[in-house]
């Protein structure tokens, strides 16, 4: 029997049995009013997870970033630095701009996925009136249209020293924090080490049928839930969507070795049946 496997993207993926079960069978309650225990279960895991204080369950990895880029800049005419490769910049319809009045300055992404922080530093603003508000810088790990590239770890933490400096916060889209986290085999706490809030996506990679959440401190997420339910984000019993999420890290996530060693053999039969058609 032909097996066929879908490449288009690592969110084409069907929940598990498990993740079945689990929607069918978890507790729920009305989230918007902070009694989902099953989605509360989830908020708590993954903070923790992270190293940070709390955490939101989400609908999308869109609506996440776009509330980290509300909370962070919530001054009309404020500025986000980042990559011009980017999710946030290539793929979100320039929400920031479009909903929330910030405008995205874009900096040449480096094919391994980081940008040049001299680049960065030269175009934070100072206080003149003429010039917007720069109010967060935003990075991506793994990096999306870099190919998955994961960001190195020195990187990671220049990026955050540079951050402090300028008393700037740092966002990151870690839609595949885990893949990033497995590849160099380190705690994902530690790749978020410097970052004021993180995105992750349960749905990418991790064979959950929906959501993200959205992490940093008590102050940040209590601000990121007003502005989830300002932007219609706010979910009732939502336990049905955080309980494949919680299968996702508890049953994939500890899987995602083995996915990365099978690429790296589809990447090789893939350059070697290429070369075979070129030949012919
Ligand atoms: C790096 C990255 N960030 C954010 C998103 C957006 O996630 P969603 O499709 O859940 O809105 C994606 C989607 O592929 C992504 O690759």
């Amino acid at each position: 029997m032909a097996y066929i496997v879908d490449m288009r993207s690592d969110t084409v993926t069907k929940p598990t049995k498990a993740m079945k079960h689990a929607m069918v069978n978890s507790a729920l309650g009305d989230d918007v009013y902070g009694e989902d225990p099953t989605v509360i279960t989830l908020q708590k895991k993954v903070a923790t997870l992270l190293g940070k204080q709390a955490s939101l369950f989400v609908p999308s990895g869109t609506m996440s970033n776009l509330i980290a880029v509300m909370v962070h800049c919530n001054k009309r005419g404020s500025e986000v630095i980042l990559g011009n490769l980017s999710h946030i910049y290539k793929y979100e319809q320039g929400g920031a701009a479009h909903v929330a009045g910030v405008q995205l300055t874009a900096v040449p992404n480096n094919p391994d996925g980081t940008f040049d922080l001299r680049d960065v530093e030269k175009r934070i603003r100072g206080s003149d009136i003429h010039e917007p508000i720069t109010s967060l810088i935003a990075i991506e790990n793994s990096h999306n249209v870099c190919g998955g590239k994961v960001i190195p770890l020195d990187w990671l933490d220049s990026v955050s020293e540079l951050c402090k400096k300028h008393s700037l916060p740092l966002h990151l889209d870690g839609a595949r924090l885990l893949n990033a986290s497995t590849h160099l085999q380190l705690p994902p706490e530690r790749l978020v080490r410097g970052c004021d809030s993180i995105s992750l996506c349960f749905s990418k990679g991790l064979s959950a049928p929906v959501g993200s959440v959205l992490v940093g401190s008590y102050h940040f997420i209590e601000q990121a839930r007003r502005v989830r339910k300002m932007l219609g984000g706010g979910m009732r019993q939502a336990g049905v969507l955080a309980a494949p999420a919680l299968v996702a890290l508890d049953e994939v996530a500890p899987a995602l070795a083995l996915d990365h060693k099978r690429a790296q053999v589809l990447a090789k039969v893939s350059k070697a049946g290429s070369y075979l058609c070129r030949k012919m």
